[in-house]
């Protein structure tokens, strides 16, 4: 930045009682920290001073910062700035902005374990049966042996100007695309496409909807980014349309869904509501994302909004649960321009996915012993779920999850069935970090219970999963 834009600090607030003379004293000492530190009054500039002094540990994890209207008067610049600033230190995990109670430096540790997605797992709670996580078996993922026999003597491309996508992976992927894709790309995963676009098509302050229960990971990486989530609710058809609406009239800039396996609560959209959904959205140019992520596993047909709504929708199947989530991939289809952005933005990165990894994954998708037995694992994961539920109906307890690996389980509280289960030696997710809104009194205690995974015992874990869901002496016996 040219010289004559740097800050003279002496004629700056040339009273130092003037309109900042209220700030106590410790306020008053990091005020003018903070303000000594600045180089550059902008908030690229205010929030570089800021994260120096946080690194050379002059503000203390913890801290208290000055307010906004502090530092902007102090500093002769708009509270905007300021604002800006602490964006920018927000995205970055600095700082941590706690509404009235004020703005403060962040804690790393403490943010890590804030984030829903590290509140998943149970970590001092010592499981034997881990049926927290939401993964698949691996005895049911395809065996790579076989295919990777077959490719000792194949050419590899190696140039940085390939084509990202292996051409014939990207005929095939759009042949089974469930609209007419614009364009396609491949990525590393469902939640790296997620990441991704929310770093090409939106903004910092932009608002988008997401699915209340929804996946908490979106959550994380959505605040991340600076976007601000609104809920929408679910029922057994999908998002919404009510809710839907109204989250429309809010300006929203993307809606975030998964059509089919719903993490956590088991739904499948139906086709009657992604016309109700499209009515709401067409026209608007409201960017959909469809996360599919358990793509092939799916028993549900592949449903989407990009049918009625191509030119607006971009979706992301994920070869994870399928296909094996150490191979990191997924393909991204759909509307010209947010996919054209990606992949122009990510040439100033790794540029592409593996394309060995392609190749991997194109001789599994042409492979029909592959293709059958992934149909079987998505045949088998229904019959470890219906077990379970078969005991769950028997007791009256709600639940949701007819396709995908998890139950989405009603209790009484959640605390008290985490506690009851760990005490079995059983592990699953609690529902909280997957509520976005953990206030509204609609929004009752859940579990979510990883059925995907259990091979034995089926009904034993269900009694289990009973007793944890209503602990009151109203339940019937088990
Ligand atoms: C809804 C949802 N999206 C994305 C992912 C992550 O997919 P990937 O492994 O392809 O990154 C998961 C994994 O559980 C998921 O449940």
């Amino acid at each position: 930045m040219p010289s004559e834009f740097r800050i003279n600090h002496e004629q700056l607030n040339p009273d130092p009682k003037g309109p900042v003379g209220a700030v106590p004293d410790d306020g008053r000492r990091l005020l003018t920290l903070i303000v000594d530190a600045v180089e550059y009054p902008n908030a690229q500039g205010v929030a570089a001073a800021v994260g120096r002094l946080i690194s050379s540990g002059e503000l203390a994890e913890g801290q208290r910062l000055p307010t906004v209207r502090a530092i902007a008067r102090e500093l002769a610049v708009s509270p905007t700035t300021i604002s800006d600033a602490w964006q920018i230190l927000g995205r970055g995990r600095a700082i941590d902005t706690r509404g009235r109670q004020g703005t403060f430096v962040g804690n790393h540790e403490g943010v890590r374990r804030r984030q829903r997605f590290w509140q998943i797992y149970p970590s001092e709670l010592d499981t034997g049966l881990d049926l927290s996580e939401g993964v698949p078996d691996p005895e049911l993922l395809p065996s790579l042996g076989p295919i990777l026999a077959g490719f000792s003597d194949q050419p590899f491309t190696s140039s940085y100007l390939d084509d990202p996508v292996l051409p014939p992976l990207r005929e095939l992927l759009q042949g089974r695309w469930p609209f007419p894709a614009e364009a396609m790309t491949v990525v590393n995963g469902a939640l790296d496409a997620l990441d991704r676009i929310c770093a090409t098509s939106l903004r910092v302050g932009d608002r988008v909807v997401v699915e209340d229960p929804g996946f908490p990971p979106l959550f994380d990486l959505l605040e991340a980014h600076g976007i601000e989530p609104v809920g929408v609710r679910m029922d057994a058809e999908g998002i919404r349309p009510d809710d839907l609406e109204r989250a429309v009239e809010r300006r929203v800039q993307a809606v975030f869904l998964q059509p089919r396996s719903h993490n956590p609560t088991g739904v499948d959209m139906s086709s009657r509501r992604r016309d109700e959904l499209a009515s709401i959205l067409a026209g608007t140019g409201i960017l959909v994302v469809e996360d599919d992520h358990s793509g092939d596993l799916s028993i549900g047909e592949p449903i989407s909004l990009g049918e009625p709504l191509a030119d607006t929708t971009v979706r992301i199947q994920s070869f994870s649960k399928s296909h094996g989530p150490d191979l990191r991939l997924a393909a991204v289809g759909g509307a010209r321009q947010p996919i054209a952005e990606l992949v122009t933005r990510r040439r100033l990165g790794s540029s592409w996915t593996s394309r060995l990894l392609q190749q991997l994954l194109l001789e599994m998708l042409r492979d029909e012993a592959v293709a059958a037995g992934v149909t079987r694992a998505g045949e088998t994961y229904r019959q470890r779920r219906r077990l379970v539920t078969e005991v769950l109906d028997e007791h009256g307890i709600r639940y949701t999850g007819s396709t995908g690996l998890n139950l989405w389980v009603e209790v009484d509280d959640e605390r008290s069935a985490l506690v009851s289960l760990a005490a079995q030696g059983i592990g699953v997710a609690p529902g909280s970090p997957f509520q976005l809104t953990r206030s509204d009194t609609t929004t009752r205690p859940h579990i979510r219970v990883t059925t995907g995974v259990l091979t034995q015992n089926h009904r034993e874990i269900a009694a289990h999963l009973v007793r944890a869901a209503r602990p009151l002496p109203t339940r019937t016996a088990v």
